[in-house]
């Protein structure tokens, strides 16, 4: 008999976004005359096309691939040294980080990395992630069973939850209890609000005193827009002995499907074995990136790196305008229906309360209805998303004016 991990039958549901399709194929299949001017801004999938220095690299690098004599064959597990040291420098260096090649792993995305990063902590830990959070962080706690089952609401036994409320400005409190590792999201998704230096900084010291990780999530820091923003946790004194960084190319270089990201292992970072000696993680992760993983296809790992060149900065510069142009407009359409907006001015997301009584869900169902536009459930997020929805900014620009102009008109 072959048993199965119970621990994925603890989870809610299906993950979010397939949830959201489901339920809009629903639609569709209902109202099939409506389904040629539905617009999808529910997840956060980019929609321009790929940078031209991307596009010419990836086709530069698939041509060395046809000649026997530049074919190559498997890459290091960790990312070619090219990609790694053009992120260490144009990254980290540039901007007065001391961050080195070595301490960079190239991966194919954040939401992967995030998860397998487990493989390398103990199953001990008492972990803290915000609420609303991206719901990848909880459901692979739960899939490798450090939970118990959700309440009602949804929440997991077991894990500490870091409200993020409009009170707080969505950037949590520091928790009462002592907690081991800490999920970070800023820019944030869902909320699109961000986190300041002095915020930051209480983390860390918080992370240092406790011996904690900072599991810091820096996906969509290419849409910050001014330098008061910190755009990595290692700006921050002291968060190379205690945080991990995930960045992605995903939201800046359209890299969704292409599929390139990057975690940052600092050697300084220490966990603890049962005796309390401390070890460090950066050559744990490069054992298990080395053992499970065979790396990013050399064309891809070519076309992150042409991001970095001259045409690529300009070309990235020229999409996060376009999909920051987007997230104005849509924050003005739900402002004129006379919704209270937050986020979308820092991240390509906005974040809008429902107003009195409507539940995230009913807010879903309304849009969709009364708009014909896909939004996400902010409950979707966690219980603390309950009355609240969110916006993607990705889109074209005649879909975020239509939708702008159609979020207006709706009677709430
Ligand atoms: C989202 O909509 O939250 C994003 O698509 C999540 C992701 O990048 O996986």
């Amino acid at each position: 008999m072959a048993y199965l991990n119970e621990n994925y039958l603890k989870l809610k549901a299906g993950y979010l976004f397939p949830e959201i399709a489901r339920r809009v194929n629903a639609f569709s299949d209902a109202n099939p005359d409506r389904a040629a001017s539905l617009i999808k801004c529910g997840i956060g999938d980019v929609t321009e096309a790929l940078p031209d220095a991307v596009r010419e690299a990836i086709h530069k690098a698939v041509d060395e691939m046809g000649d026997r004599s530049s074919f190559r064959g498997y890459g290091p597990e960790q990312g070619y040294e090219f990609l790694r040291e053009a992120i260490a420098q144009n990254d980290y260096k540039s901007q007065g980080i001391e961050i080195g090649a070595h301490e960079i792993f190239v991966s194919d995305g954040s939401k992967c990395d995030s998860a397998n990063f487990l493989d390398v902590l103990g199953s001990k830990n008492r972990i803290a992630v915000m609420d609303p959070v991206y719901p990848v962080y909880v459901d692979t706690n739960v899939m490798v069973g450090h939970t118990g089952s959700a309440n009602d609401a949804g929440r997991f036994e077991g894990l500490v939850y870091l409200p993020c409320t409009a009170d707080n400005g969505f950037v949590p409190e520091l928790p009462k209890e002592a907690v081991d590792i800490i999920y970070l999201c800023y820019p944030n998704n869902p909320t699109g609000t961000v986190a300041t230096r002095e915020q930051l900084e209480a983390w860390v010291a918080y992370a240092r005193e406790h011996k904690a990780i900072i599991l810091y999530d820096a996906a969509y820091v290419a849409f910050v827009q001014d330098d008061s923003v910190p755009k990595s946790i290692f700006e921050i004194e002291g968060a190379h002995e205690c945080a991990v960084e995930f960045r992605s190319f995903s939201k800046n270089g359209g890299f969704t499907g292409t599929r390139c990201a990057f975690t940052v292992v600092p050697e300084k970072l220490m966990a603890y074995d049962e005796t309390g000696d401390a070890k460090p993680l950066h050559g744990l992760w490069s054992r298990r990136q080395s053992t499970k993983f065979n790396g990013v296809s050399y064309p891809i790992q070519r076309g992150a790196e042409a991001i970095y060149s001259d045409a690529g900065q300009a070309q990235v510069s020229a999409l996060i305008e376009h999909y920051m142009g987007n997230a104005k407009l849509l924050a003005g359409g739900a402002r004129a229906a006379g919704l209270t907006v937050y986020g979308g001015e820092h991240a390509p997301y906005i974040w809008v309360k429902n107003p009195e009584g409507v539940t995230s869900w009913d807010a879903f169902d309304k849009v969709l209805n009364d708009a014909n536009v896909v939004i996400t459930p902010g409950a979707g997020f966690g219980s603390m998303g309950e009355g609240y929805f969110r916006i993607s900014a990705f889109n074209s620009r005649a879909n975020a004016e239509e939708v702008a102009r159609r979020l207006q008109d709706i009677k709430w």
